[in-house]
C-alpha cells in the first residue's frame, strides 16, 4: 500500500514537473519586423539593433525576425498584414498612413520643418505625441516615431526653379499631399511602391522623385538620376507601429523590456539618420555620377512659394492648430 501511494505521488509529481517543463520549452513569441529598405539605412539598422538586443535580453521567450528590402510587404500592405497579425512590428514612412488617418499627413507638408531639430522638438511635444496615438482607435500602437531626413529633387533634367519641373512625372509615396504637392508644380505625380523606383527611374518611365540622401544613395538613385536638387523641402521620418493585439498579448515584464529595447534601437536610428543624411550626400557627391543643385536664396523663395499653397488644401483635414503647433517648432 504504502508502495502504491509513493508511485502515486511520484507520478503526480513527475507529471507536474512535466507539465512546469511543457511551460517553460514554450515557443518563443516571434516578432516579425518588415520594412522596405536597405540593411545599411537608418530604418536597417534600427531593426537589426532591435533584432540583438532582444536576443541578449530575452533570449528563449521573444525573438525577432528581420525582413527587410520588402521581402515580405511594401509599406501599404504592410499594415495591413500587422493587423491581421502575418508581422507583428513594421515602421512605414508617415506618408503610408493615409488610408488610416489624415493626420499624419501634417508631416508630409512642404517646408513646415526648416530642420529635423524642428521635427524632434515637434514630435516630443504633446501634439507630437497626441499624433503617434492617432493610430488606436484603428488597432495600431504608435511606439515611437523614426528619423530618416529631410527629402531632396532627383531628376532626368536640373531642376533649379518650380517651372523646371512642368510636366515632368514624379514618382511619390502613397500621399495626398504629396500629391498635391507635385501637382502644385503643374507636374504629374504617380503613387508607386519603393521597390519599383529604381527601375521606373531607370527605364526613364518617370523623370524624377523626391527621397532622403540616404535612400538616393543605398537604392542607387543617384547612378540612374543625372541631377539632385538640394530642396530640403520636406520630411522622410516613420512610425515605428505594431497592433494593440499583439502588444497587449505579450507578457506584462517582457513587454517593458521590449518597449526599452525599441527605445534604445530608435535612439540608435536615429543617430544613423543623423550621419547619414551628411555622409551619403557627401558619397553622391564623391561618386561623380550626378549633380548636386544647390539653390539660392532667390531660388528656394521660389519653391516655398509654389509649394506652400498646399497647406491650405489640407488645413482641415489635419487641424490648423496642429500646423501652427508643427510650424512653431522651427522657432
Ligand atoms: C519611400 O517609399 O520612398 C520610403 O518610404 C522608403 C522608406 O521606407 O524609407
Amino acid at each position: 500500500m504504502f508502495r502504491k501511494i509513493t508511485t502515486l505521488v511520484a507520478t503526480a509529481a513527475l507529471s507536474g514537473l512535466l507539465v512546469a517543463g511543457a511551460a517553460v520549452a514554450k515557443d518563443p513569441i516571434t516578432i516579425k519586423f518588415s520594412h522596405v529598405v536597405a540593411e545599411n539605412t537608418a530604418k536597417g539598422q534600427m531593426a537589426n539593433k532591435f533584432k540583438d538586443l532582444i536576443a541578449e535580453r530575452l533570449a528563449g521567450k521573444v525573438q525577432v525576425e528581420v525582413f527587410p528590402s520588402s521581402q515580405l510587404f511594401n509599406d501599404d500592405g504592410v499594415l495591413k498584414a500587422i493587423l491581421l497579425g502575418d508581422v507583428q512590428i513594421a515602421a512605414p514612412a508617415l506618408s503610408k498612413f493615409e488610408s488610416y488617418t489624415r493626420q499624419l499627413q501634417i508631416f508630409d507638408l512642404p517646408f513646415l520643418f526648416k530642420d529635423m531639430a524642428a521635427v524632434e522638438k515637434f514630435q516630443t511635444s504633446e501634439k507630437g505625441i497626441e499624433l503617434l496615438d492617432s493610430l488606436q482607435k484603428k488597432g495600431f500602437v504608435g511606439l515611437g516615431y523614426l528619423h530618416n531626413g529631410m527629402k531632396q529633387l532627383s531628376s532626368n533634367s536640373p531642376l533649379r526653379v518650380p517651372s523646371d519641373a512642368n510636366g515632368l512625372k514624379f514618382r511619390i509615396m502613397s500621399s495626398d499631399v504629396l500629391a498635391a504637392q507635385f501637382q502644385a508644380l503643374n507636374a504629374v505625380p504617380l503613387k508607386k511602391p519603393f521597390s519599383e523606383v529604381f527601375t521606373l527611374l531607370q527605364t526613364k518611365a518617370i523623370d524624377g522623385q523626391e527621397n532622403s540622401w540616404s535612400n538616393i544613395y543605398s537604392q542607387k538613385f543617384f547612378e540612374v538620376q543625372p541631377y539632385i536638387t538640394e530642396s530640403n523641402h520636406g520630411l522622410l521620418d516613420y512610425m515605428v507601429v505594431t497592433s494593440k493585439e499583439f502588444w497587449m498579448s505579450i507578457p506584462d515584464d517582457e513587454r517593458a523590456i521590449v518597449r526599452t529595447a525599441l527605445d534604445e534601437a530608435i535612439a540608435f536610428g536615429n543617430k544613423v539618420a543623423e550621419d547619414k543624411s551628411i555622409g551619403d550626400r557627401q558619397l553622391i557627391l564623391d561618386s561623380k555620377r550626378c549633380e548636386i543643385i544647390e539653390l539660392t536664396d532667390a531660388e528656394r523663395s521660389q519653391w516655398v512659394e509654389a509649394m506652400k499653397p498646399v497647406w491650405e488644401q489640407f488645413e482641415e483635414e489635419i487641424g490648423k492648430d496642429m500646423i501652427d503647433a508643427a510650424y512653431q517648432s522651427n522657432m
